[in-house]
């Protein structure tokens, strides 16, 4: 039997779908890319914008006309959307077979064994009350050969940003004890994992005990074999002077930081609930190079909050250039139900959005360009993962998170080279990636 996954949203949910992936695998379904072939189809969904809620409820409608030819098929939907929407899902789209929220997976070979039973469509959604056994460990099996790999170190997030559907479709803040997470890390270092990102909504507000995020950093450090840590993503209210500092001091902590700002107003940034002012930011991000030289800092910003006039988005432009961010990753407003803001009007017509949109693009660009150019000459360790655009060539990311393609020198064959660091000496800047030789 097979099992078919199609992944929408951020790295929370592409890390769940491994866990799904391995947890399916358990009770005998074989994964594949082919949902023609598959017997049970699952759509993980993202609820973060419309537009994402949209593509979700799209694949799951594409995979109800493939059900039709394939008797005995499966579809679940899964995920944020299968938390925000629930049991009106069956309305929406007639043929589906189960409904799930991200806190249930454990239970997917149940479920799909109850609906192929003939039973009536089920919905589990809810949460968890966040022990021990609510998180899902990575159980790898023999075919393992990344060199990087996530870890759940929180779920959750109760900051209630005005415009963010997070705390309604993952629930409130649950911590992972340091030691469970030490012990996964390990595990994974133990296969041949070299990088671990460590993953949570709000990542640097973990705690476990009286133990701080810092604390566990410093815990991982310690695990030997373990080249790099990265986490991924970080509130700017939660950037103490120890995580900073740790920057400059921990080994294995990588020069890349990528810390969301949202917007360069503090008008906008006030409305929208985010509890620090442009002023704090800058000032996080000029200590966080003062304490690593060489950092690279990324972030998101949404364009179009309600009230967001051009003044205020002409602060967020000047926000990118004096921070230098190395990348952005920017987004229209999109109202979502039950949120704070969802009550204000969505006042930005959507041509303006784009507009913005398209000048955070320029602006980021420039500044792109100018950090990839400065890389030109100098030397990068280069993390292997698998091979480059060119035939021959290999690739993989530099601590500061840049994709590094290069080309052996004494040309060895790939197979060796995944996981391993390599030097390499950086030859060209292109628009997304750098090209260099060992
Ligand atoms: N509309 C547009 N963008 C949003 N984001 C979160 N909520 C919304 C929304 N309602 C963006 C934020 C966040 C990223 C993951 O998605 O920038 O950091
Ligand atoms: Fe999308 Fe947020 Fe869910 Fe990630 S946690 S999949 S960004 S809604």
């Amino acid at each position: 039997m097979k099992v078919f996954v199609q992944t929408f949203g951020c790295q929370m949910n592409v890390h769940d779908s491994g866990r799904i992936r391995e947890i399916m695998r358990q009770a005998g379904y074989e994964p594949t890319d082919d949902p023609g072939d598959a017997d049970v189809a699952i759509v993980n969904s993202c609820s973060i914008r419309e537009k994402a809620r949209h593509k979700a409820i799209s694949a799951a409608g594409r995979l109800r006309q493939l059900k039709r030819r394939r008797t005995g098929m499966k579809i679940v939907f899964a995920g944020c959307v299968a938390e925000q929407d629930g049991a009106s899902l069956f309305d929406l789209l007639p043929g589906i077979d189960a409904v799930i929220g991200p806190d249930h997976y454990a239970a997917l070979p149940g479920l799909v064994a109850q609906a192929g039973a003939g039973g009536s469509p089920v919905a589990t959604i809810g949460f968890d009350n966040g022990g021990p056994d609510n998180f899902l460990a990575a159980t790898p099996g023999p075919d393992l050969s990344d060199a990087t790999a996530f870890v759940t170190v929180m779920k959750g997030c109760e900051e209630r940003c005005a415009y963010c559907i997070v705390p309604q479709v993952r629930g409130p803040e649950r911590h992972r004890p340091l030691a469970d997470i030490v012990e996964e890390a390990r595990m994974l270092v133990g296969r041949g994992v070299r990088e671990i990102t460590l993953l949570g909504q709000k990542v640097n507000s973990y705690r476990s005990g009286d133990r701080s995020f810092t604390d566990l950093i410093e815990a991982l450090d310690g695990v030997s074999g373990l080249s790099r840590i990265r986490f991924t993503s970080p509130h700017p209210r939660h950037m103490d002077d120890r995580l900073i500092r740790a920057f400059g001091r921990v080994g294995t902590l990588c020069e890349a930081i990528h810390i969301p700002v949202q917007s360069g107003s503090n008008g906008v940034l006030k409305r929208m609930g985010r509890a620090y002012t442009v002023e704090r930011f800058v000032e996080i991000a000029d200590a966080l190079r003062d304490s690593c030289p060489g950092i690279l800092i990324s972030t998101d910003l949404i364009v179009g909050f309600p009230g967001e006039t051009v003044t205020d988005f002409e602060d967020t432009l000047r926000l990118i250039e004096r921070v230098r961010f190395s990348g952005v990753f920017s987004f229209k407003y999109s109202p979502r139900p039950g949120t704070p803001s969802s009550s204000l009007a969505d006042d930005v017509v959507s041509a303006e959005k784009a507009r913005r949109l398209a000048a955070v693009h320029e602006v980021t660009t420039a500044v792109e360009r100018g950090i990839r150019e400065s890389f030109v000459g100098k030397a990068l360790e280069v993390l292997v993962d698998g091979e480059g655009r060119i035939p021959g060539q290999l690739s993989g990311r530099a601590r500061n998170n840049q994709i590094v393609n290069f080309a052996m020198v004494n040309g060895s064959a790939k197979g060796e080279t995944r996981g391993r660091l390599v030097q390499v000496e950086v030859t060209q800047a292109l628009p997304h990636c750098l090209e260099g030789r060992a």
